[in-house]
């Protein structure tokens, strides 16, 4: 690797990225990394990690947008035994796996707003506690996280808590397309084929000078990682001929942007490329068991249930629809209760039933845990 840690560009917008990365590399402070798909925001992320003090600790990199939006806390801070059904043991997440390392939040736009608060917390006090957990737990890692989505319209549809953007945009990396620094598209395609054969021992004879500026004139929506893509694909089929504009037309479309569809070849092992793929599938499955509990605890609060699900209902009773049938009426009469009176009951009725489970309580009256801690405190229950 060189000085540059695979961050290939004469441009002046990436050699500004460079030396940013040289200044704020050896800091703690939190990066937010900007730029359009394949413009190169997770190698930049790499190169900050891999030039800090925390070189030798963990760089754990986690996609927020393929998480599925139920997991998503447990995932990132952990959970305790029991913190929800299937949670057979306490298990890290992945701030504490990234203790006294870094941590990579890639497509933080897509992290849900409730998570956005936890995040903000470690951000600022080092500390979260576990899904389920009491124990605040303290870590020591470095933040960095990137988009490609326009934060900053997100905070203003609501999506984005602006606090949060605030906080981590206070030190930021915008990484131009590359249709916006084409100096840069010449020295790419020269030092990633060059690289690419050797790794490959395979024999190229380059472009012609006019199929280089036809590479240079594209508009590349797909921005580096398109650029490599086509240059790789190239390499592997037209092995040891120099490439002219007739055979290079054959790959992309120019201008229309059919280049995107091009299979990618990689250079990676096949052993490698069948791992991926399990974890893939894996992580797929897990998303649809995720998605099938979700939607097994919503049919179990909905009126339109199907009758042939009755586990969930064995571990998560229905509350009683006490509004609707009087049976309670010996414990307070309806018409002359106030509706602070009727809340308080179901709260109470809720936790007793379920005893005293916080986060079952708050699924079961559809009501989100931090409302429940707040309405136990403002009724005084004994919970
Ligand atoms: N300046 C660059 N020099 C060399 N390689 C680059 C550069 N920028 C991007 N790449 C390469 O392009 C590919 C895409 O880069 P990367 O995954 O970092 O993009 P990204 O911005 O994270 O994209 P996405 O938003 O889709 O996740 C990678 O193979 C990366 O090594
Ligand atoms: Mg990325």
């Amino acid at each position: 690797m060189d000085d540059n840690f695979g961050i290939i560009g004469q441009s002046p917008s990436i050699q500004q990225i460079l030396l940013t990365i040289k200044q704020v590399a050896p800091t703690d402070i939190s990066v937010l990394i900007m730029g359009e798909s394949g413009t190169g925001k997770e190698l930049v992320a790499q190169a900050i990690h891999a030039q800090s003090r925390r070189k030798d600790n963990p760089l754990v990199v986690v996609n927020c947008g393929a998480i599925p939006e139920g997991i998503i806390e447990s995932e990132l801070f952990g959970h305790e035994k029991g913190a929800f059904t299937g949670a057979i043991g306490a298990r890290k997440g992945y701030f504490e796996l990234a203790d006294t390392g870094t941590i990579f939040l890639d497509e933080i736009g897509e992290m849900p707003l409730a998570t956005q608060v936890k995040l903000l917390r470690v951000l600022e006090n080092k500390d979260f506690m576990r899904v389920g957990g009491v124990r605040v737990h303290h870590v020591d890692v470095r933040v960095i996280a990137a988009t490609n989505k326009d934060l900053e319209k997100a905070v203003k549809t609501g999506e984005f808590r602006d606090d949060l953007y605030y906080r981590l945009n206070a030190f930021h990396v915008r990484i131009s397309p590359l249709r916006e620094r084409r100096e840069d598209i010449q020295l790419l395609v020269r030092k990633i084929s060059s690289e690419f054969c050797k790794q490959n021992h395979i024999e190229f004879d380059g472009f012609t000078d006019s199929a280089l500026r036809m590479i240079e004139n594209h508009t590349w929506p797909g921005n580096v990682r398109e650029l490599k893509n086509l240059v790789e694909s190239i390499i592997v089929l037209e092995k040891g001929k120099k490439v002219d504009e007739l055979a290079l037309d054959k790959y992309v479309k120019f201008d229309n942007n059919v280049g995107r569809n091009l299979p990618v070849p990689t250079h990676r092992s096949s052993e490698q490329v069948e791992r991926e793929f399990i974890y893939r599938a894996l992580l797929d499955l897990k998303s649809e068991i995720t998605q099938l509990r979700e939607d097994l605890y919503q049919s179990n609060y909905s009126d339109s249930r199907p009758k042939s699900l009755p586990v969930y209902s064995e571990v998560l009773p229905r509350e009683p629809e006490i509004v609707k049938n009087n049976e309670n009426s010996q414990e307070f009469n309806l018409d002359e209760s106030s509706l602070e009176d009727v809340e308080r009951y179901k709260i109470n009725r809720a936790l007793e039933r379920l005893n005293g489970s916080k986060r079952k309580a708050a699924k079961s009256l559809g009501i989100s845990e931090r409302t429940l801690y707040r309405k136990i405190k403002e009724y005084e229950l004994p919970f």
